[in-house]
């Protein structure tokens, strides 16, 4: 989960939270997902061209789409078989809103089973690069060439085409690898277009959102503030909003569209934990206060939270006492502005996905926001503006609103801060030697122009002490581990192949400069199965 303000999800909240999404109402295209485990990318993929599109789950009832602007569907791939008992299908209303449908894999599938063809397992399964002919002209496909590249995931096939549709191209091992009702505007893929792998991919989602489901590709950063701001003036009215800020991206660009609907109504609170990367309480606090002449209370609160930390080694008891000690201060200080209704804050579009498919079994491996909590007596309305964006769109409004480039393209930061990468105790002294190190890291890595193809890079403390020898003394000192990932969401990332040369001197300045340390080294494992952060 992308770094944002430390305020906890579980506020004791009535339950307005989609009121800002609610009022914005744009040409939309639904994703329904039946468990593929690339939906999301699809809903991405959408949004590059413009267009809103929402991901929701495979069983949304008919209500929550009636609202709105519905101009297309796409049905996702999914594990089951169409035919196995209790595998999920598609709900009424879609083949009955007159909205053009695709069907990605399981989707295709389902057209065939809920519209009157035949599904049947395959001989064999067909898995990964494949090349597909096409065999007829189709809106779906025009521009392409003849014969392309795709990358497919099925096992079952279609035996008979349902009444309306006819194969327009086939593959090595299915004649019918896509599939069109053109008259209805549906369309079947037996492959995903949604990945790198399939290099044209981007060509037939965009046929299908502009050409068939007639998108015009107007959903623009320009738009999205003007028509947040709009919403959420509507909702606010002349009431106060508070906000949380924590140097992250995301309560950042929350709090600048707000400030730009509402201006002085928002009071912006930041709690300094001590936690923090080198340099950057001073960022938001000059960004904030001079640069934006927002209301911003500054409360400086180190001691509090490293007494609350004194001899605490378990990473979930750190964050959990973090996370108390944010919502007693915020609190605090939020009872202190007089009225204030509404609070503000950063949450994404992957936190809402989650939080919606969350208990359907997932084991917890981090307390992420959902520690501590409000008391319950402190009632307060969402205004959560960036909830439908994903991460690289918060960024790209984040420009659109002008906040200073090293803000909105900051590597996404935990909440609990430097003390889940302090191993063991977290001591002012350890805090400070993490700091040095850490900022080394993050020089260089700059100056090697690697900084935006990171998703994030960053030193963590150990608590193992290793023998060393500098100049002709024996030195007795802590090991500090580099940490850096390439990925595109967090919920699975890669260990960057950084230079040699580039360790390198990450190590020898680290060693040279960081009193206390005496040996570097670097994170060579992947999510899964290790985390990103160590604790
Ligand atoms: P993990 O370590 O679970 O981290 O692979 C995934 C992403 O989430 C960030 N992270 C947090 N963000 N509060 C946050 O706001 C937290 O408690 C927290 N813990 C981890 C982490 O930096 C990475 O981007």
């Amino acid at each position: 989960m992308p770094a944002k303000s430390t305020m906890p999800d579980t506020l004791t909240t009535p339950p307005a939270a989609d009121a800002t999404a609610a009022a914005i109402r744009h040409q939309t295209i639904v994703v329904l997902d039946f468990g593929a485990q690339y939906s999301m990318l699809i809903a991405r993929r959408i949004r590059e061209l413009n267009i809103f599109c929402e991901l929701l789950p495979w069983d949304t009832p008919r209500e929550r789409i009636e609202a709105m602007d519905l101009h297309g569907i796409i049905l996702s791939g999914g594990p089951n078989s169409v035919y196995e008992p209790d595998a999920p299908q598609a709900p009424a209303w879609v083949f009955d809103s007159g909205a053009p449908v695709l069907g990605i894999c399981y989707g295709m599938q389902l057209f065939a089973y809920q519209l009157g063809g035949h599904v049947a397992p395959g001989a064999e399964r067909e898995y990964g690069p494949a090349s597909v002919t096409r065999t007829l002209d189709s809106p779906l496909l025009a521009g392409l060439p003849n014969d392309f590249d795709v990358w497919m995931s099925h096992g079952d096939r279609i035996e008979t085409l349902p009444p309306g549709f006819q194969s327009i191209a086939r593959s090595g091992n299915s004649p019918v690898a896509v599939m069109a009702d053109v008259e209805r505007g549906y369309y079947g893929l037996q492959f995903h277009p949604e990945v790198v792998h399939t290099p044209r991919g981007k060509e037939i989602l965009r046929n299908f959102a502009i050409t068939v489901c007639r998108c015009d590709g107007s959903w623009t950063a320009g738009n999205f503030i003007d028509e947040t701001v709009d919403a959420i003036r509507a909702q606010v009215g002349a009431g106060k909003v508070i906000c949380g800020l924590s140097g992250g991206v995301d309560s950042a660009v929350a709090a600048a569209l707000v400030h730009r609907a509402i201006g002085d109504q928002l009071t912006c609170i930041f709690v300094d934990n001590g936690l923090l990367r080198a340099g950057e309480a001073e960022e938001v606090v000059e960004a904030f206060t001079r640069n934006m002449k927002m209301h911003l209370v500054h409360i400086e609160a180190e001691e509090e939270f490293l007494a609350a930390l004194a001899e605490v080694t378990n990473p979930e008891t750190k964050r959990v006492r973090i996370g108390n000690t944010f919502v007693r201060l915020f609190e605090r200080e939020a009872r202190r502005i007089e009225d204030a209704r509404f609070l503000c804050q950063g949450t994404v579009y992957p936190d809402v996905i989650e939080s919606a498919s969350a208990g359907r079994g997932s084991a917890k491996i981090k307390t992420h926001h959902n520690v501590g909590g409000l008391p319950p007596d402190m009632k307060m309305e969402l205004v959560e503006p960036l909830r439908l964006l994903f991460k690289d769109e918060v960024r790209r409004i984040g420009e659109a609103l002008g906040l200073p480039e090293e803000m909105v393209w900051r590597h996404p930061f935990p909440g609990p801060g430097l003390a889940i990468r302090v191993m063991g105790d977290v001591t002012r002294e350890r805090l400070d030697m993490l700091r040095g190190a850490d900022l080394i890291v993050m020089q260089e890595v700059r100056n090697a122009g690697l900084y935006r193809d990171l998703w994030q890079s960053f030193a963590v403390l150990t608590d193992t002490k290793t023998v060393g020898v500098m100049g002709d003394f024996r030195t007795y000192g802590y090991a500090v581990a580099i940490r850096a990932v390439v990925a595109d969401d967090a919920m699975t990332a890669d260990w960057a192949r950084l230079p040699h040369e580039l360790l390198g001197r990450m190590s020898n300045r680290i060693v040279n400069e960081v009193h206390g340390i005496n040996r570097v080294v670097y994170d060579i494992t992947s999510k899964p199965p290790g985390t990103i952060e160590w604790e």
